[in-house]
């Protein structure tokens, strides 16, 4: 069988925390994991931008064989997926598939919740695109969803500085920001794959009766659910248990901090997308 890996895909390196996840649950599975470190962060980009970069990456990972991407990122989530399943896919292969990271979480999210209020964090353009809004009120109109922006969290990760005692003002005045938003909170979405890394940080500005949700265990789950449900897609990933890095930017920085989001040394190459 020819090798078709799932197809992991972020802006940088926070995707490794929901492929951790993802291999803990499914590891007979091959895996290629892309980070577009060189056009990081996605964030704060145009619509335009983030779905050319997202569809770019998407056309690389399906040139190596992937018949199954994920994009383990919220901000392409929110601002490519839509197009790319809908416009690009059907003429690129119908038979292939691309999904994302939003769905799933909005799926679950109101089973966390007892005030049914709930708060979402992530980048400027998760947050500007209202995603979690709409996917959320679809599942439960009942909850009341409450959005903040944090441009600076990001930044302070790919940096390496977010567990400087510098980043305990960003931590805590993007928290401020959502918990003014209405006292009822009592159920946060860490929106971006990135932001598992501040966990500690957020718990330490967070009151300990509001629980915290990461996305990694959540789209491993899904994600298992959706192949037993589609055999005709599971049947075409190959499953050596074989994992290979691929980074837009230098290897040598990737693969120093990788480790720290996916937990183990990685070895990555360098790619070129565009
Ligand atoms: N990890 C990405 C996300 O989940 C965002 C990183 C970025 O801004 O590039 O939204």
């Amino acid at each position: 069988m020819r090798e078709a890996p799932i197809g992991i895909f972020d802006s940088g390196y926070g995707g490794l925390t929901v492929l951790k996840e993802i291999s803990r649950v499914l590891p007979e599975y091959d895996y290629i994991y892309l980070g577009d470190n060189a056009r990081n962060p996605y964030g704060t980009r145009s619509f335009e931008a983030v779905y050319q970069f997202t569809l770019e990456c998407v056309n690389k990972l399906f040139s190596m064989g992937c018949q199954l991407v994920i994009l383990a990122c919220n901000t392409a989530s929110s601002k490519a997926l839509r197009t790319i399943q809908q416009k690009d896919l059907p003429l690129i292969d119908p038979q292939r598939r691309v999904l994302g990271v939003i769905r799933p979480t909005a799926e679950v999210i109101g089973n966390y919740s007892k005030t049914r209020h709930i708060g979402v964090l992530g980048t400027p353009g998760t947050i500007k695109s209202k995603s979690y809004v709409l996917e959320i009120s679809k599942f439960y109109p009942d909850l009341h969803v409450y959005q903040q922006a944090c441009p600076m969290w990001v930044p302070l990760i790919e940096n390496n500085e977010h567990l400087s005692p510098g980043a305990d003002y960003f931590v805590q005045k993007y928290l401020d920001e959502l918990l003014s938003q209405n006292a009822n909170i009592d159920t946060v979405i860490l929106g971006c794959t990135h932001y598992p890394l501040l966990l500690d940080k957020i718990h330490q500005f967070l009151p300990s009766t509001i629980q915290v949700i990461s996305q990694g265990a959540i789209v491993a789950e899904s994600l298992k659910d959706y192949l037993l449900r589609h055999p005709e897609i599971e049947e075409r990933c190959s499953k050596s248990s074989a994992f290979r890095f691929l980074t837009t930017d230098l290897a040598d920085t990737f693969n120093s901090n990788a480790s720290i989001f996916f937990g183990k040394e990685v070895t990555s190459e360098i790619i070129i997308v565009a």
